[in-house]
């Protein structure tokens, strides 16, 4: 099978994956950098990236990944200063209006990864309708929202623990916010930062890692085909031995 297949889409470059790239997760870092390489308030780099953001969502589902989870606020996040939280916050509530407005024709399902009590009673409202009315298409985005994957691994436990339920490490992934939805097979990461940063410490165990030096407002879809070229290029043995 032609995993990039130059002919297709009008003959741009143009990936297509199988079922060995199911799962792609994305840390976007690069957004204050980029304003600052501007002169501008770090907040002009998260507009950037909330358009970067549904450009490489949109790729990715135009070449077949089937699950795209974003990092898009996390719990160590609250700490930045007021003005810059109040900027993120409200992109992500102008997204979510738009992701219920343009719902058919995007057929996406959507999942928020965190702990939603802390925002405001008509974000998180609007945050678990979009889940419901959106919970029957195929295709996910988990858009991670105060995220803490330490936090979520607690939550899950304690879980367990009140329900007496066996602790397995099914049981731990069903109790995870991304329950039903399949390990990142590839966690790409921008801005040249090489760590997790409490992002699905659990789900990944196995993932492939991509680090690359491109900011997050300017990440392309052709970005993209490099990591998922990069990807296609490794063997992942998960513990084993290659076949002679
Ligand atoms: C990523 O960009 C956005 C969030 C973490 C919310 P940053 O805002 O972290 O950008 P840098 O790392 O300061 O460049
Ligand atoms: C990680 O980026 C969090 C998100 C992408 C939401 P940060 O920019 O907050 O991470 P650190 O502080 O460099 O580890
Ligand atoms: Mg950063």
């Amino acid at each position: 099978m032609a995993l990039f297949d130059k002919t297709k889409n009008g003959g741009g470059s143009y990936a297509q994956v199988d079922e060995r790239l199911t799962h792609i997760a994305f840390i976007l870092d690069g957004n204050g950098r980029w304003a600052k390489k501007r002169g501008l308030p770090r907040e002009f780099g998260h507009t950037e990236g909330a358009k970067a953001f549904k450009r490489i969502v949109r790729y990715c589902g135009d070449i077949g990944i089937k699950v795209v989870t974003v990092y898009a606020f996390s719990t160590e996040n609250w700490s930045r200063p007021k003005n810059e939280i109040d900027r993120i916050i409200s992109l992500l509530e102008e997204y979510i209006k738009g992701a219920e407005d343009e719902l058919e024709e995007n057929r996406i399902r959507y999942t928020f990864l965190g702990d939603k009590s802390v925002f405001s009673e008509s974000m998180a409202d609007r945050m678990r309708r979009l889940e419901e009315i959106s919970a029957h298409y195929e295709l996910r985005l988990n858009i991670a929202l105060n995220y803490g994957s330490r936090a979520e691994i607690v939550r899950a436990a304690s879980e367990l623990a009140s329900s007496g339920e066996p602790v397995t490490e099914k049981s731990i992934s069903e109790h995870l916010y991304t329950a039903g939805c399949p390990d990142p097979d590839l966690i790409v990461r921008t801005a040249n930062e090489r760590r997790l940063s409490n992002f699905l410490l659990w789900q990944a165990a196995y993932s492939e890692l991509y680090f690359t030096p491109t900011l997050w407002p300017d990440m392309q879809p052709s970005d993209v085909d490099a990591a998922v070229a990069d990807f296609y290029a490794r063997e992942r043995r998960y513990g084993g031995v290659t076949q002679p």
